[in-house]
């Protein structure tokens, strides 16, 4: 078995958006470290290979659901059986670029619906039904794009934005007992940047990074694995970019 370390060891950490993309390499980075992943998703293939990929590196399987998390009662059923966390990632969303032009009720309903209202009702039920060990660490994914603003994103900036202010809130509220921090990915080489229409310039994209390329998953685990760990247990409420310095 491939264990780095045992910064997170036996600690259970509850991944949404875990079947695929970042998620999926931080739950991979998570048993790596000792810790116990439990994968949040909806798509059965993706979680297969998801399931290949542990057994590749000879880590224990993962504990996995599927459902939707925009389905409250599934979500309801899932909580009240789920046993207490040490830890939360919040790496479910969606993008669909539009712009203001176009923007209808269904699109606002599709991002909000997943990248922000499901977040804030997990969380609501996941600390009414206590589920949170003392000394959980709360980690969301929010994005570059919640204060560095794009043409045909207003939707997801407006999410991620309504998201971060909603965990410092919660980091206000639930000091000391659950920490709350927040990664602001760049743009990261994955599906989701993949389906962005940069075919014609990526290049002049990718010039404007400093350091001039896409992010990779990992380079955003290390800060991930930290934050989740008793390694930072001085830090609630921090928002960090993690970039290649787009938003200097
Ligand atoms: N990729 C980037 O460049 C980038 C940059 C900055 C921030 N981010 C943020 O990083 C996070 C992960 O992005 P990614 O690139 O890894 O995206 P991804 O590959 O598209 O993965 C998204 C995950 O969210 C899950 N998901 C979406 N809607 C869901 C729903 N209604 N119910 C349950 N699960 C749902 C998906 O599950 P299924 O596939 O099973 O449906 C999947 O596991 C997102 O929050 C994104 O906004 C990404």
């Amino acid at each position: 078995m491939i264990q780095n370390s045992d910064k997170l060891l036996n600690k259970r950490i509850l991944v949404t958006g875990g079947t695929a993309g970042l998620g999926a390499h931080l739950a991979i980075e998570i048993a790596k470290c000792g810790g116990i992943p439990i994968v949040l998703g909806r798509d059965q293939e993706k979680l297969n290979s998801l399931i290949l990929q542990f057994e590749s590196f000879n880590l224990a399987l993962p504990q996995f659901h599927l459902f939707d998390l925009t389905e409250l009662d599934q979500m309801t059923a899932f909580v009240d059986e789920l046993n207490e966390v040490d830890g939360l990632i919040l790496s479910a969303g969606v993008n669909d670029k539009t712009t203001v032009k176009f923007i209808s009720s269904k699109k606002i309903d599709k991002i909000f619906d997943i990248n922000f209202t499901a977040q804030v009702q997990l969380i609501q039920q996941l600390i009414k039904k206590k589920k949170f060990k003392k000394g959980a660490s709360v980690l969301g994914i929010s994005s570059l794009s919640a204060g560095y603003i794009s043409a045909t994103n207003s939707l997801y900036s407006a999410s991620k934005s309504a998201l971060e202010q909603f965990l410092k809130t919660l980091a206000i509220e639930h000091a000391p007992e659950i920490r709350v921090n927040i990664i602001r990915p760049g743009l990261l080489n994955s599906k989701m940047a993949s389906a962005y229409d940069f075919s014609e310039n990526i290049d002049e994209f990718i010039n404007q990074v400093p350091m001039k390329r896409m992010g990779e998953f990992s380079d955003i685990h290390p800060l991930a694995l930290m934050l989740l760990s008793d390694e930072s247990s001085w830090m609630t409420g921090a928002v960090i970019p993690i970039d290649g310095g787009t938003s200097i």
